[in-house]
Formats: structure tokens, sequence, C-alpha cells
């Protein structure tokens, strides 16, 4: 089913908006809204030919302008590759939206794939959000949209230290967002519960029983950018998740969400190694 694209103020958030983590998901999901608001826009990830394929489409559809950039967010000099591909934009929304999670035992897993977690979903963010909110905050309007987790509101076992991450997100963009909006920025931290993308299938979520219960990627992505419209702090998507946060003890959370990852670590270590998980690509017709 397609989600009707979340109107979005073209003159606050555009011209251009950057996209990380846009081959894919909830990224893809974020640039096909954006286009459809005739926002033009900078596609971020690792994957260029699966970038260019998302430019071409959304530009013959939405008539937008569109720029790929290659750029793996757990190096250390990936800002120099993103500020060098926009210099010469007038970049009005920075949606920081990519990720990776390394499913298992924290013990077992390769110190390397945590480290290479930790960068992608914490400095990236970090060094996004330094660099554009200053140009932004100059600029005197416009937007930040950082991606969580609800794994980030408490610690989650299997998954600690992408948890961990997640919970740096979220309070790092709810002090931002009274921060920032001293100079006319938003700032809004979506939340996401389990969605249905590339990574909740590379850990067979869909074949759960809460993979039935995921949200589109479609549906997550526009409660973003109306979180984002109406100017929240942080946004947890689905009312679903919303209520199991509010009425579930975080006690109760850690041992429910912990079982759940359980599960799925158990499945996937009877198939192959979940430390290394092959990257499928994510080829919905835009
Ligand atoms: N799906 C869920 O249930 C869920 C729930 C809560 C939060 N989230 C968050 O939502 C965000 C999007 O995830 P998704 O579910 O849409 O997953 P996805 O379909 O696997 O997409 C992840 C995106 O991040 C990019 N990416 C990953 N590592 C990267 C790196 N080192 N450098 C550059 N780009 C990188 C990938 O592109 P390349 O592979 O081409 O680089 C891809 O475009 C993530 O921050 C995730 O943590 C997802």
């Amino acid at each position: 089913m397609t989600t009707r694209a979340t109107p979005i103020d073209k003159h606050r958030f555009g011209p251009w908006a950057l996209v990380t983590g846009a081959s894919s998901g909830i990224g893809r999901a974020f640039a096909t809204q954006l286009a459809a608001n005739g926002i033009n826009l900078v596609l971020a990830a690792r994957r260029l030919p699966i970038l260019d394929e998302v430019g071409r489409g959304l530009a013959r559809q939405h008539h937008i302008q569109y720029r790929t950039v290659q750029v793996d967010l757990a190096e250390p000099d990936f800002l120099n590759t993103l500020i060098h591909s926009t210099n010469d934009l007038d970049l009005g929304l920075i949606v920081s939206n990519a990720g990776d999670m390394n499913l298992g035992e924290f013990l077992a897993t390769a110190h390397q794939a945590l480290l290479a977690e930790l960068r992608v979903n914490t400095e990236a963010h970090l060094s996004l959000t330094h660099h554009f909110g200053q140009k932004l905050a100059r600029r005197g309007t416009g937007g930040i949209l950082l991606v969580s987790s609800v794994a980030g509101i408490q610690g989650v076992p299997y998954i600690a230290n992408y948890s961990a991450t997640k919970s740096y997100v979220l309070t790092l963009g709810e002090a931002l967002h009274r921060e920032l909006a001293a100079h006319g920025v938003h700032v809004t931290v979506l939340v996401p519960g389990a969605t249905a993308t590339a990574m909740t299938a590379r850990f067979g979520a869909d074949k759960t029983p809460m993979g039935r219960l995921m949200m589109s990627a479609d549906t997550c992505a526009a409660q973003g950018l109306a979180a984002l419209t109406a100017n929240h702090p942080a946004w947890i998507s689905g009312r679903m998740n919303r209520v199991t946060i509010a009425l579930t003890p975080r006690k109760t959370r850690i041992r429910m969400f912990g079982a759940m990852n359980k599960s799925m670590a158990d499945q996937i270590t009877t198939t192959s190694d979940p430390r290394t998980p092959s990257i499928e690509p994510d080829d919905r017709p835009v």
C-alpha cells in the first residue's frame, strides 16, 4: 500500500534535502515523499547504482533535481565527502537516517563490527548535525530529522550496542531541538518501532508473529515528516508502539524486547552468521 506523501513546507525545508541511507527502506521512503513535495535531493549511501536508480526514478516522476553520493558513514572522512558534494547547494533539510544493526550476543560479536555500528549510528549523526546545523542556523530556517529507534528508549539485550547508539541519537536530538530552535531550525527525532525494511527482513523479523504487525517504511517516513513539520522534539511512529512504551514498565520492556531479539538471533545462527549479514538490494520500484 502506498501512503500519500506528507505535505512539507518547501520554503522552510527546501529547495534541497540531504537523505542518508536513501538506497533502502525508511530512507528511500523519505526521499520519495520529499520528491513528491518538489524538494531536490542529495541521496547518500554506499550502494551507488541503487542511489542512481532511485534518483532517476524520482526525477522522472516528480521533476526534481538529484545528486547521488557514494559514502561509507563508518569511515572517518565521510563528512568531507558530503561537504564537498553539497557545498554549492542550498540545503534546507538534513535527514540523518542511515543506520546498521548487529544482532546477537554482545561478547560473540566482532569488535570491529561493533565499532562500525557505533560510528554509523552515532558519529555520523553527530558530525552531520554539527556541520549542517551551523549552516542551517546561519540560514535561519530549515530542519534536521534524526532517526533513532524504540530500542533506544531502554537497553535491549542481543542488540545492546545498537540500542545504546539509538539512545545517543534520541538524547542528542531532544537536546538540540531546544538549542537550535533559537536559530529557527526544527530538530526532530523519529523513533521507529519494527518497520518492514531490508534491515528487519535480514534478521527474519518479517517471519515472526511481530512481522505481521510491522509498519511500512512509507508510513514510518510520513510520520517522521509530519512530526518535523509540527516541530515535535521526538516522535514514536505508530500508536501501538506509543501505547506499548507508555504502559509497559522499563524492566518488562528490556526482558520482552530482549527475548524477541534472542529468538531471532537463535533462528539466524542455525542458518547463517548474524554478524556478517548479506546486504540485499531493496529493489522496490520507486
Ligand atoms: N526497520 C526497523 O524496524 C527500524 C526500527 C527502528 C529504527 N530503524 C532505523 O531506521 C533507519 C533506516 O533503517 P531501515 O530499516 O530503513 O534499514 P535498511 O533498509 O537496511 O536501510 C539502511 C540504510 O542505511 C544505509 N547504510 C547503512 N550503513 C551505512 C554506512 N556505513 N554508510 C552509509 N550508509 C549506510 C544503507 O545503505 P547502503 O547499504 O547502500 O550503504 C541503507 O540505505 C536506521 O537508522 C535504523 O536503525 C529501523
